[in-house]
């Protein structure tokens, strides 16, 4: 049976715009909350894989989205690198041990060695590929190496990247050098997702923005395009999609390119500057600003905005980046709802 999100990001002819929403097995579930509490908290819950892939499937039945994202974090990949990782309430991730020296990056486990430590996360995939519907996809995904080291150098969530900019600028050499570490895990955690059973995956750059346009390719998309190549390399019929979020002025310059099939688009980019620059090339996945979830005539204004602007192009409907955690479920419910309905061929 065909997948009709696989069918969509290989531009091939769907029903409807399938749809799906980034952060989507989250808090504004109860019935989350209720499983992420049997388990004592979220990094447990990323460790145990009954419980993640029930997390996973939650958003399939009570919102009705065409997809499934495999229910882990982008940051499991330094904690099996070696850092020492706490998510903590009301606060989000620490990393005990930021990395500051050569020494500390040198002592990070490496390669294909710290993606064999995921087991967790490959074993979550083979159940979900038990329990899915045979019409639902499975999205496996990572952070791209340039959102994975702001965290693993300066320790947690920042608002002015300074330590890592100052890298930048002032030792760009070791920034490179870490940045090359993660891409080498990622690759082979990418592939072993794939292996599992994933049948697309999406590289999540949260953080692009805050690297100038000028130094974007260099720091980060030229790794993202890497990972990428190596997968397209190994496996070409598995849809590739990456997320670099608050790139306008990147698209704007028509600095994109690479081997990829979806190319997912940020709220705070005009869909129709997209379609322009990149619909050509990459079928386009987004972008309403999450924050219209929490009125529903605001969410079908946006959903009709897009549909007008998409229809006949290749295009996959989601948010611009998460949903929060206090929006109603109804109104997630009548987003999915309504791309399905004005898309509907
Ligand atoms: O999308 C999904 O439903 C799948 C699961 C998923 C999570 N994190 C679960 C999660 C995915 C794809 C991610 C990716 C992730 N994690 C990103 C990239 C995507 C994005 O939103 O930009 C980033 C930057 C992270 C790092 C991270 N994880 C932060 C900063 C936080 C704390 C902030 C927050 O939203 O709470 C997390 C925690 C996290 N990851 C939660 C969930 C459901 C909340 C944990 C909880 O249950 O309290």
């Amino acid at each position: 049976m065909s997948k009709i999100f696989v069918d969509a990001c290989l531009r091939k002819e769907t029903p409807y715009t399938p749809v799906w929403m980034m952060r989507q097995a989250g808090r504004y579930l109860p019935e989350y909350m209720e499983v992420r509490a049997q388990a004592g908290n979220f990094l447990n819950l990323c460790h145990d894989p009954e419980k993640a892939c029930e997390v996973t499937i939650q958003p399939l039945d009570i919102v009705g989205v065409d997809a499934a994202i495999l229910f882990s974090d982008i940051l499991v990949i330094p904690d099996e690198m070696g850092m020492d990782l706490e998510f903590i309430k009301g606060f989000g991730p620490k990393f005990h041990d930021p990395i500051k020296t050569e020494e500390d990056l040198d002592r990070l486990i490496g390669g294909e060695e710290a993606a064999n430590k995921l087991t967790y996360v490959y074993e979550t995939i083979k159940l979900l590929k038990q329990k899915l519907p045979e019409d639902k996809a499975l999205i496996g995904f990572t952070g791209a190496p340039w959102t994975l080291a702001t965290y693993m150098i300066e320790g947690q969530g920042t608002k002015t990247y300074n330590l890592c900019k100052k890298m930048m600028y002032s030792n760009p050499e070791f920034l490179h050098k870490i940045l090359r570490k993660v891409t080498d895990v990622v690759k082979h955690y990418m592939i072993k997702q794939i292996e599992a059973g994933a049948d697309v995956v999406q590289i999540f750059d949260s953080w692009a923005s805050a690297i100038e346009v000028s130094k974007y390719d260099e720091f980060s998309w030229k790794y993202m395009v890497e990972i990428a190549d190596y997968i397209k390399e190994k496996y070409p019929e598995i849809p590739v999609i990456m997320f670099p979020k608050g790139v306008a002025a990147f698209i704007e310059r028509d600095l994109v390119y690479g081997n990829f099939d979806v190319f997912g688009v940020d709220w705070g980019t005009p869909m129709a500057l997209a379609k322009e620059k990149l619909g050509s090339k990459y079928v386009l996945q987004g972008n309403m600003e999450p924050c219209r979830l929490y009125s529903k005539e605001a969410t079908t204004q946006c959903v009709e905005g897009i549909q007008s602007i998409m229809q006949g192009e290749g295009h996959i409907f989601n948010l611009g980046h998460g949903i929060l955690p206090d929006v109603p479920v109804e109104n997630a419910k009548h987003f999915v709802s309504e791309c399905q309905r004005v898309s509907k061929k």
